[in-house]
């Protein structure tokens, strides 16, 4: 019997992964530096979340996960949006008993870009559109929600392209066109854009175990992007209501962080969409003191808690007998 290896595509080859698994970068507490390194020494690729980070943090966390892997790891920033304005904050603060804070400081993306140049970091990727990539000699990963976003990205410059599925936690990619014209499962969105760009594809939202990296890979994804299902890992630093949360039923919403994001349907959500009342530009609403929204994707209730290099361990020998299962 012979046995196709799931784990040795071209990217991986590219990459030096040992699996095509990748932790999807989870800004807002969970991604980690060490979450990152312990991927990365299990044989998968570790993210660093960027976007929130001043330079400095960004430059320390990048130092953080080298001094514990000498292992590849990508770092993820979003590309430059337009600048929030700073209205509509009174309203928004009343419905979520959040205190109206001071105009933020937010980092800018040029900024940042400086500080992943300058550390050569082996990879980086981002999502919200298709950022100037001067200077970058990292490998490229942008991510669409679209076969004409993953175009887009592939004509920018873009090595590779995270397919991010209705199913995925967090953000919404969609930098072209409507969300409401973007919300496309994970089965359906990634065979599209596999068939449209020459460029490797990542397959990304609601895959949790091997049956669903297999199932990737079957529809032609090189590799994964996985993020709920490191969500409640040792070394993640999710918090623990939303460990606990996870089990629950999510939403796309708005009106949590103002821009379109898969989260868990709190009374928060259910207020707020009752109020009709329109959330502050994104990202302002995390600079007030409300309740921290909770990103997760689908599959939630298949997240599980362990150490995250064990993790990858299990999916890799659960995406091995799942491809014996198909034989
Ligand atoms: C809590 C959380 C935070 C996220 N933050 C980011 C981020 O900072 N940058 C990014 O490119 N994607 C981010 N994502 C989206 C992931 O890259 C990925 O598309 C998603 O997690 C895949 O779906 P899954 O959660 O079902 O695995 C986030 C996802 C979650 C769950």
């Amino acid at each position: 019997m012979s046995l196709v290896a799931w784990s040795d595509t071209a990217l991986s080859r590219r990459l030096g992964l040992r699996v095509p698994i990748v932790q999807a970068p989870m800004a807002g507490g969970p991604s980690t530096p060490r979450l990152a390194a312990a991927v990365t020494e299990a044989g998968g690729l570790g993210s660093v979340a960027g976007a929130p980070l001043a330079p400095g943090a960004l430059r320390d966390a990048i130092r953080e996960v080298r001094s514990l892997t000498d292992g590849p790891f990508a770092v993820n920033l979003f590309a430059p949006l337009p600048p929030p304005t700073w209205d509509r904050t009174d309203e928004w603060a009343e419905v979520t008993g959040a205190v109206v804070p001071d105009a933020p400081r937010l980092a800018r993306f040029e900024d940042q870009l400086e500080v992943v140049v300058e550390q050569r970091v082996p990879v980086f990727s981002w999502t919200f559109g298709l950022p100037p990539l001067d200077g970058v000699d990292a490998f490229t990963i942008g991510t669409a929600t679209t076969v004409e976003e993953a175009l887009a990205l592939e004509a920018g410059g873009a090595q590779a392209v995270v397919a991010q599925g209705y199913e995925a936690g967090g953000h919404r990619a969609t930098f072209l066109g409507e969300v409401s014209q973007s919300l496309v499962g994970t089965l359906a969105l990634v065979p599209q854009v596999v068939d449209a760009v020459s460029v490797p594809v990542l397959a990304s939202g609601g895959i949790m175990d091997g049956r669903g990296i297999v199932a990737a890979r079957a529809l032609g994804a090189q590799g994964v992007q996985l993020g709920t299902a490191f969500l409640n890992t040792d070394e993640a630093g999710t918090s623990p209501q939303h460990r606990a949360a996870l089990v629950q039923h999510t939403t796309v919403t708005r009106v949590l962080t103002g821009r379109a994001a898969r989260a868990v349907r709190t009374s928060m959500v259910d207020r707020l969409e009752a109020s009709g009342v329109e959330p502050p530009d994104y990202p302002l609403p995390r600079a007030y003191q409300a309740e921290p929204p909770m990103l997760a994707g689908q599959g939630g209730p298949m997240a599980r808690s362990c150490p995250a290099g064990r993790l990858v361990g299990i999916l890799a020998a659960e995406a091995d007998a799942a491809v014996a299962g198909l034989v």
